[in-house]
């Protein structure tokens, strides 16, 4: 197979385990004999420094002329700590799912069983534990009007449309649908705050409607007060969560400390066209440049492109295979091994030859 693939590293540790990534998928085409092209395009606070744009004309050309985008992280501390800055390196992310239309963000937890000990919850707590979250991407709060009215006045406004939830939500269902389908709950959970907002109260009225054409699945209604202590307290009574676009970005960083670490979580972002691949955790600027970062969260999005973008399932599989055994062999990055750590290079060694 002969694919392109534009390689977004953009901020702080992003072009560190996107380098990794990029790696990992090498030798896989070299294994199952596949041709894939790396082109790189500057995004984020990297691409204003050199253009002044969070995401040129270029960058977004290079995404719709490829196959699959494989993406790193955004955000700079310059920035954050600047809240009067008008270009910001977010916008580029947010402009880039805007325009390539990728509403659906698909993040899995899932458990390492070596991981389990590095999870602050209780070992029991994370037994039998594995769902996945749909968040929405392209709407909500992140995408409606922001202004300042007055210098002393803020507005951030969220709205929805029936089409905007029932697009994903044919995701989620089809994805319990599935899940059902090889022994797993088959349930969707909608997390919303219908106790307070038009929105929300919207995303049920549309899901009741729509769930009516997939009776095998379980549907549960949850505030999304209650869903953030539910993931907590007995996170394997989940097996999809539906989301917003705000509640599902707060929700995953929460649901990573499941898995042990922010680090080793991937995305895939849909649409009807191209999608992208990304870890969830962000740019870390701390840790940029110091070959300290875990790349396992990279490498398993470029395992989730494997699958979702190009169908190659046994290649993906075998990232995941990999990613596995190294974990159980000791091997970690200091976020997962703070008492023997190796660097993201050698961690990346450690998968790419557990795969060759
Ligand atoms: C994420 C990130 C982004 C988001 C930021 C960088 C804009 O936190 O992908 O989860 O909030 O969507
Ligand atoms: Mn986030």
């Amino acid at each position: 197979m002969k694919k392109n693939i534009a390689v977004l590293p953009g901020d702080g540790i992003g072009p560190e385990v996107t380098a990794q990534a990029v790696r990992v998928l090498k030798t896989i085409a070299k294994k199952f004999n596949h041709e894939f092209e790396f082109k790189e395009g500057l995004v984020g606070a990297a691409a204003i420094d050199k253009t002044g744009d969070p995401l040129p004309d270029e960058t977004l050309e290079l995404c719709k002329s490829s196959d699959a985008i494989l993406f790193g992280s955004i955000g700079d501390p310059k920035y954050d700590n600047d809240p009067k800055a008008k270009i910001r390196p977010e916008q580029g992310l947010l402009k880039l799912r805007k325009s390539l239309g990728l509403f659906a963000n698909i993040r899995p937890i899932m458990v390492f069983d070596s991981l389990k000990n590095k999870s602050p919850l209780k070992n029991e707590i994370l037994d039998n534990v594995d769902f996945v979250v749909f968040r929405e991407l392209t709407g909500g709060i992140y995408f409606g009007e922001h202004s300042r009215p007055t210098k002393t006045s803020a507005r951030d406004v969220s709205e929805y449309t029936k089409e905007e939830i029932e697009r994903i939500a044919i995701l989620a269902f089809d994805s319990a649908k599935a899940r059902k389908s090889v022994g797993l709950k088959g349930k969707v959970t909608v997390v919303d705050k219908a106790n307070v907002l038009e929105t929300s109260r919207l995303w049920r009225e549309t899901i009741q409607e729509f769930s009516k054409g997939y009776t095998e699945i379980e549907v549960e209604f949850m505030y999304v007060d209650n869903a953030a202590m539910q993931i907590i307290r007995n996170p394997k009574n989940f097996d999809v969560i539906l989301t917003e676009n705000m509640f599902g970005d707060i929700l995953t960083d929460e649901a990573s400390m499941i898995a042990g670490s922010l680090g080793v979580l991937p995305s895939a972002s849909v649409g009807n066209g191209i999608s992208l691949f990304e870890p969830i955790h962000g740019s870390y600027p701390q840790a940029a440049g110091k070959n300290i970062a875990n790349p396992i969260g990279a490498i398993l999005s470029a395992a989730m492109l494997l699958g979702i973008a190009f169908k190659l399932e046994k290649e993906s599989q075998a990232i995941y295979k990999a990613v596995k055994k190294t974990l159980e062999e000791g091997y970690g990055t200091i976020d997962i091994n703070s008492t023997n750590p190796i660097s993201t290079e050698e961690i990346a060694n450690e998968i790419s030859e557990n795969l060759s």
